[in-house]
């Protein structure tokens, strides 16, 4: 009996589990909008699915949000149905349902290596296509995608996530790019046609399918130099031969930094490569902005909203070229960080939490220079691990302004500090351990002194 009695009362609680939102949550729309507060500076968007624009979230989704990028339904995989024939119908409902709100709508994405067919890149056995199936493949679809959204579309992410994280040769862009299945079906043709082809291919497709929209670049991690500066690189050289061929508009006219930031993203970094983007003559925008802070009580939540208001602080300052800034989602309960293949439950990234309330990253957002009046910049975090590694991120995100050589010092002091680490006989550890923080001025001060010698 007793048993039994336990067994329903577990059920009603799992079952309440699953309900979406608690009873009676409902979300306070007479706090100011923040697509509103921010009309004058850049738009405000945020990704939407039938799951995030229903019912109350869809209310306060709009009470926010002037511009929305759909979070999954116009990826690839989305579009095709096993007969590998395009079929509109789901996104096109969902975009019926929210027509009336005006929100500009953002294409996510064209070109991708995930969440996209496999037929599309590779045979049966998972080898690459050969270059002329792949490149008909992609205009095909690049063609009929853009070409059905046209006239809807504001702008296209045309590609995501081509630049591979761990950049070790700047020097070249395309050393830099990550060997995706598509660069690899585009390196699978004749002598001269290289895996890098396909980037300019898919923007060059893009732009004949819909005149009209804005061509982004998008990827995440563009807040660390090195992937901002290849990134950079990629531009200038593209956009060069395309203005150089007589067109009047930039062929990548955007470069959208996704945001997914953690509480150690730095905002000054994150400043410094929207400054780099806006000397190329390209517009930026945030386009997946979450800020990824374990569930670790009030303090952490704290933390997370002054990062916002440092961030705002910085997309404020750079409105010329900013024009939107797009939330990966609306509130906790439904980010994509809560998938288990992407941390598991309980994320907490958002500005408001799963009760649909608005947390002080909202506030932090809606006035970032009164929230850190109020709450003062984080201190910046500092660890016993960040302090010894920091010779090392130095000249790993700076070795190309010292000519791209300097980079091998930070490898040969890497390996001094291991002996000094260990080695089990004082001296020797001290010893090694010097070397290790002699190598860092030791190579700014080769580099100066070579300056100075004009070599
Ligand atoms: C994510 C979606 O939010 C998830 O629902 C999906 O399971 C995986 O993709 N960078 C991107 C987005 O460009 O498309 C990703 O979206 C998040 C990372």
């Amino acid at each position: 009996m007793k048993h039994r009695f336990l067994s329903i009362l577990l059920v009603i609680v799992v079952l309440l589990g699953f309900l979406p939102l608690g009873a009676g949550a409902a979300p306070d729309l007479g706090l100011p909008g923040l697509a509103g507060i921010y009309r004058d500076y850049f738009m405000i968007g945020g990704c939407f699915g039938a799951d995030k624009i229903a019912g109350e979230r869809g209310q306060l989704f709009f009470h926010h949000y002037n511009a929305m990028t759909a979070e999954n339904a116009m990826k690839p995989a989305s579009l095709y149905n096993a007969g590998r024939e395009l079929d509109f119908s789901a996104i096109d409902g969902l975009l019926a349902g929210v027509a009336g709100y005006g929100n500009t709508l953002h294409g996510h994405t064209l070109v991708w290596h995930e969440q996209t067919p496999a037929w599309m890149t590779q045979n049966k056995d998972g080898s690459p296509l050969a270059r002329e199936e792949a490149q008909r493949n992609m205009a095909a679809h690049i063609g009929a995608v853009a070409g059905h959204f046209a006239g809807q579309v504001y702008s296209w992410d045309v590609l995501n996530e081509a630049m591979e994280d761990l950049i070790v040769d700047r020097s070249d862009w395309r050393v830099a790019l990550r060997k995706t299945a598509w660069y690899n079906a585009f390196a699978n043709g004749g002598p001269g046609e290289g895996g890098d082809g396909h980037i300019d291919f898919a923007f060059r497709q893009a732009r004949a399918a819909d005149p009209g929209a804005i061509l982004y670049y998008n990827d995440y991690g563009l807040d660390k130099p090195r992937k901002a500066r290849a990134v950079a690189t990629m531009a200038a050289e593209l956009n060069g031969a395309w203005l150089a061929e007589g067109n009047a508009r930039p062929l990548i006219e955007g470069i959208g930094m996704q945001g997914h930031y953690s509480l150690s993203t730095s905002a000054a970094d994150v400043e410094k490569s929207i400054q780099l983007f806006a000397e190329l003559g390209v517009r930026v925008s945030i386009s997946e902005l979450d800020i990824n802070a374990k569930p670790g009580g009030p303090d952490e939540m704290l933390k997370q909203a002054v990062k916002y208001a440092e961030l705002f602080v910085v997309f404020m300052r750079h409105s010329d070229v900013v024009e939107r800034v797009s939330f990966w989602g609306l509130d906790d309960g439904t980010s994509w960080l809560n998938l288990p293949q992407f941390g598991g439950p309980g994320a907490e990234p958002l500005l408001f939490d799963a009760g649909l309330n608005a947390k002080q990253a909202y506030y932090a957002a809606a006035d970032p220079e009164g929230f850190l009046q109020a709450h003062g910049a984080a201190p910046p975090r500092q660890t016993w691990l960040g302090c010894l590694l920091r010779p090392f991120r130095f000249l790993y995100e700076n070795d190309d302004l010292y000519g791209g050589d300097i980079f091998k010092y930070s490898r040969a002091a890497a390996v001094w500090l291991a002996k000094g680490l260990a080695s089990s006989n004082k001296y020797a550890r001290c010893g090694y351990s010097l070397l290790y923080y002699l190598l860092w001025p030791g190579a700014r001060a080769v580099h100066w002194a070579r300056g100075i010698l004009g070599k």
